[in-house]
């Protein structure tokens, strides 16, 4: 069942429980080196400017999108946990004993309870966590491996792009992708047909996928969620400036910018900006690159699309994914989409 050859790159191994880094340490110092923040600079580029939404994810970020779940607000979280507990039986009923890839598994919180309706309902499953954070992989996947006896758990510290590429044929009688929290509605248009073909290559005539996709819904619910009252949400914004001056040398002053998230009627989606205060220049050091912000000016560091179960299930339809049942809540806020290939 090994999926990656190097065996130098799995770092723990017991029968149920491994880790495997899927680039090498010596292949990210090389890539760390000539394009590390390159994206940056070209984001920052642009008019208007942005900044791609992953440096949200240093440990304070990740640390503060933890906090996000639990808000009030904040309603994607809870609801599609909601939808979990109740149809993870029907779920795994449906799929029976399989391979549960899960992309950007974080702390694996709500995957748990579809965790324990696979082994409640005496399917064996391997568990494959992937996410970029080795820190959090490596403490959930022992946790994991502590609360279920009988999982297997090979947890893959890598991008999505990466684990879908270097990932090899399964073994067990079917692969079941999960992708849950409505990750996808950080992907604009092209991103997600790249992501579908590349995650479609790795599934086979049989296999699941299950997908969670934040619903529309009126306005302002949808930006009291992205502007919450605590100002978590502005946190969580903001430090992604202090993520840049650590990461590269940069001198970002904070006090400069505020949040604030707006709902784009016309592009169904949530988009995140910092708006700047006033006139100056921001130097990243190791970057060796200059930006001037005039005041008014913003950044758009994410966008959350909100989407439609029909309109999904057409897309997913004219991919090789079938609906095999469409789970909400009863308000409708949030979807999850059962598809087989
Ligand atoms: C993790 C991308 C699903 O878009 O709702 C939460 C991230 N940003 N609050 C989302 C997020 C601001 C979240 N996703």
């Amino acid at each position: 069942m090994s999926q990656v050859k190097d065996k130098s790159n799995v770092v723990e191994t017991e029968e149920r429980l491994q880790i495997v880094r899927l680039a090498s340490d010596r292949q990210k110092r090389q890539s760390t080196k000539a394009n590390a923040g390159r994206d940056v600079a070209i984001g920052l580029s642009k008019t208007p400017k942005s900044l791609p939404p992953q440096y949200f994810y240093d440990d304070r970020g990740s640390e503060l999108f933890e906090q996000i779940c639990s808000l009030p607000e904040y309603y994607p979280t809870r609801t599609e946990a909601e939808i979990l507990r109740q149809y993870a039986g029907e779920i795994a009923g449906i799929i029976g004993k399989c391979e549960l890839v899960e992309l950007g598994s974080g702390s694996s919180t709500k995957t748990r309870l579809l965790l324990e309706a696979f082994l409640d309902g005496g399917h064996s499953l391997l568990y494959v966590p992937v996410d970029v954070s080795g820190k959090i992989l490596e403490e959930s996947a022992r946790k994991l491996g502590a609360d279920y006896p009988s999982l297997q758990v090979r947890g893959l510290v890598g991008t999505y792009e990466e684990a879908l590429t270097q990932m090899q044929p399964s073994p067990w009688p079917s692969r079941t992708v999960v992708f849950l929290g409505s990750s996808l509605g950080n992907f604009a248009p092209e991103q997600c047909d790249r992501f579908f073909e590349q995650m479609t290559t790795v599934l086979e005539p049989g296999d699941y996928f299950l997908l969670g996709i934040d619903l529309q819904k009126p306005k302002d619910i949808m930006e009291a969620a992205y502007n919450d009252s605590q100002g978590t949400t502005a946190e969580f914004n903001l430090n992604m400036l202090a993520h840049l001056n650590w990461r590269f040398g940069g001198n970002f002053d904070l006090s400069l910018f505020y949040h604030q998230a707006i709902y784009n009627e016309s592009k169904s989606r949530i988009e995140m900006h910092l708006h700047c205060k006033q006139t100056h220049t921001v130097y990243l050091e190791s970057l060796d690159f200059k930006v001037e912000f005039s005041k008014g000016e913003s950044i758009l560091t994410e966008i959350s699309r909100k989407f439609n179960v029909e309109t999904m299930q057409q897309y997913l339809e004219a991919r090789g994914l079938k609906l095999v049942r469409a789970f909400t809540d009863p308000q409708q806020w949030f979807g999850l989409l059962l598809c087989q290939v």
